[in-house]
């Protein structure tokens, strides 16, 4: 093995305003193997995280429940703590960004910046609630969009027609916390300018993500970089900035700052010096994050870092979204399952392996198949590998008195052709292909259950001088098995710790593959996992279920950055919305829509858009349309649209998107991918005539 590496690992902070859930596992889970990998190998390794605390949320919700912010994030803090002991995500350290190391270096960060002339001040038009008595954050202010009128819209962008604005431009906007009226007031903001550092980010980008990610993140680059506004007005729970009385930190400023703050009160605990790992030169860092937040950690993050003179990441690792059964989790079908609903009723490890099993290492997004899960879990978890040891200690306890042999010549090449696959699985794990693990293992498993079958010990044991025979044929499948634990050591930490403990040895690290056990006696057998029934998993889907009236999610300001029109993977994840019903319109309303049929020419698959699917309408009179709609998922193959006719709004202003631009927007009832379709006209009225 090479030189003794020293690495920081970190997981994105999770809001200490919500619970825990199975979307999220995705990202502690995945970091978890790599950081265990990377202990075993003897590197020197520290996994730090937080809760992310500040922020108008927790601030609204704790004087909803009439606590004190600080009671409401101490409590989260335990409960998210417990739920990723239980999954046994082993941080080195589960801090708060409510603490002291927090502030300082968040002030130190921002004084550095602000020395160095990347802050500046502006002073703009804010929505402004009397009886909330505070600057209404874009997610708690709803109104009219400026652009096409639609109603109910959120102060930063329209659901309607994709318009970004301020939230001063709404119409009639409403304070969603108390329903009164905002006024429109100046307020001043300090922004972190990024336009200075251009050429360094347009340099940094491309090293330290992956291809898809920086194409993405240097669109932006042609133009200059846009401000960044980084304070928020009193009321906010938050840290003040210094300097400037009233103004506070916007949470995404400190909540990365967050990870060295982790890293420092670590530091302090096992008296190490911070500069010695986070800006030793030497020490590699890298971040595990999920897609929707690649903009703070790929362009605002090192930016910060590298103004104040700090150590930028070696590396952002970005992982996809979960999806359940092949869509959005859901609250109502009781797919949005929280950490502790899925513990009362199944096995972490099971869900471990499993990820496992999915996670490949890129962007995409990866399916929690319900029944796949169960089968994967049952048929090879349990039946090829764990059943190795089951059978194999058991028989050994019982009939040989535990006592292990020698392995004989067949044994030692199959013992050989597992250890064979060391270097490659290891190589697997570095890469974060964790997916790969599963298949090299059960390959071993698959050729150590031929050899079981043939050797057929449990017909040998029963043979008058059977005895050493058998013990031999045990001695080589406990010595795969053994292997095999230990390969899996990352991903089911405690399952390959028991087996440890049943051949009388320590945790397991890499090295510990070289070993061959023989001639000692084997442990009692512990169980180490059992199959799961499709019948726990419908009852925890059953829990999970919310009635459609209770799940509407509360609002994230994140979700809504000041830096709006420039938001890059900003999907949204965790719930499917069952839309409330739009505020009603006036006819004078409907009236401006122009309504017509069209025939659809071609329609074909957007390259890289995982929605979109591209339109060519002959549209009569109009001439020929395209339009890009993002129902792909309803209609896995397009080509079946060619020739139908569709009823299209016609005098909607075109709108440019990445990929083109759109002459119109093609009518849609239902849900894209799970239900509904495309409305096309009961009558043929033929292209391009009005549709009413
Ligand atoms: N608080 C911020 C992160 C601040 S980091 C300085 C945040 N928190 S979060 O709780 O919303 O998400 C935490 C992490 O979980 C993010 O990396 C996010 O992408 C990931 N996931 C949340 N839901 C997810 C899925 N449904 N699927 C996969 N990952 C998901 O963002
Ligand atoms: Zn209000």
């Amino acid at each position: 093995m090479s030189e003794k590496r020293r690495i920081v690992v970190t997981s994105a902070l999770p809001y200490a305003n919500g619970d825990i859930h199975l979307g999220h596992l995705v990202e502690y889970v995945q970091t978890d193997f790599w950081v265990r990998f990377q202990k075993m190998r003897g590197n020197e390794c520290v996994y730090v995280c937080a809760d992310d605390t500040h922020g108008t949320p927790v601030m609204i919700r704790a004087r909803a429940e009439g606590i004190t912010p600080e009671e409401l994030i101490a409590r989260s803090h335990a409960a998210h703590l417990k739920d990723f002991t239980d999954f046994e995500v082993a941080f080195d350290n589960y801090y708060t960004t409510n603490s002291p190391e927090n502030k300082e270096l968040s002030e130190r960060i921002f004084s550095a910046a602000e020395k160095a002339g990347y802050i500046s001040a502006k002073s703009s038009p804010q929505l402004y609630c009397e009886k909330c008595g505070m600057f209404l954050p874009d997610r708690y202010v709803k109104g009219t969009c400026p652009k096409c009128g639609a109603e109910g819209q959120y102060g930063d962008s329209c659901d309607h027609c994709g318009a970004t604005y301020g939230a001063e431009e709404l119409g009639n906007p409403v304070c969603t916390t108390c329903g009164g009226t905002p006024s429109v007031k100046d307020s001043e903001h300090l922004y972190f300018e990024l336009e200075p550092q251009h050429a360094y980010l347009e340099k940094w980008i491309p090293g330290h993500t992956t291809s898809d990610i920086s194409n993405k993140l240097l669109e932006w680059f042609k133009e200059p970089l846009r401000g960044w506004c980084i304070s928020r007005d009193a009321p906010y729970f938050g840290f003040e900035i210094p300097g400037h009385p009233g103004k506070f930190f916007y949470v995404w400023v400190d909540a990365p700052i967050g990870y060295i703050a982790s890293l420092s009160n670590w530091c302090a605990a096992h008296d190490e010096k911070l500069e010695d790992w986070w800006n030793n030169p030497d020490a590699e860092l890298y971040h595990f994050i999920g897609k929707d937040i690649i903009r703070f950690h790929c362009l605002f993050w090192p930016g910060m870092l590298h103004s104040a003179g700090f150590k930028t990441p070696t590396k952002v690792f970005v992982h996809g979204f979960l999806t359940v059964n092949g869509e959005k989790m859901s609250k109502s079908k009781g797919t949005f399952v929280n950490a502790r609903t899925y513990l009362d009723h199944l096995p972490a490890s099971a869900l471990r392996y499993y990820y496992a099993c999915k996670l490949g290492g890129t962007t995409d997004d990866m399916d929690l198949n319900l029944q796949d899960f169960v089968t994967r879990v049952n048929s090879d978890m349990v039946g090829k590998i764990t059943n190795l040891a089951s059978r194999g200690a058991q028989m050994l306890n019982k009939n040989l008195e535990g006592r292990l042999g020698t392995l004989d010549e067949e044994g030692r090449k199959l013992v050989e052709f597992a250890r064979s696959r060391a270097e490659a699985i290891a190589a697997n794990y570095e890469a974060r292909r964790f997916s790969q693990v599963p298949v090299e293992v059960t390959r071993i498993a698959d050729a150590a259950n031929e050899y079981f079958d043939r050797r057929e010990p449990w017909k040998t044991v029963k043979l008058p001088d059977g005895a050493e025979a058998t013990r031999t044929t045990l001695t080589t499948i406990l010595n795969v098995f053994r292997i095999i634990a230990i390969y899996l050591r990352p991903i089911l930490p405690s399952y390959a710790d028991k087996v440890a403990a049943l051949f009388g040895e320590s945790p397991y690290v890499w090295d510990d593959i070289a070993k061959t056990v023989e001639n000692g006696t084997i442990g009692a057998y512990s169980y180490l996992a059992t199959r799961i029934d499709a019948k726990q998993v419908e009852a925890m889907v059953e829990k999970a279920k919310v009635k459609p009236a209770e799940s509407g999610e509360v609002a994230h300001e994140s979700r809504a950055s000041k830096n709006k029109a420039k938001s890059t993977g900003h999907e949204s994840r965790t719930t499917d919305h069952e839309p409330p019903l739009k505020p009603e319109i006036a006819f004078a309303d409907f009236e401006k829509l122009d309504l017509r049929v069209g025939v659809v020419r071609s329609c074909e698959i957007v390259p890289k858009s995982s929605k979109l699917l591209k339109f060519e309408l002959d549209a009569g009179a109009l001439g020929t349309r395209t339009i890009f709609s993002g129902i792909r998922g309803a209609y896995p193959d397009p080509a079946s649209l060619v020739g139908k006719e569709v009823v299209f709004v016609a005098n909607l202003a075109p709108r440019k998107m990445s990929v083109g631009v759109s002459e119109g927007m093609i009518l849609y009832a239902g849900e894209p991918g799970v239900s509904g379709g495309v409305l096309t006209p009961f009558a043929s009225a033929g292209a391009g005539t009005p549709a009413t």
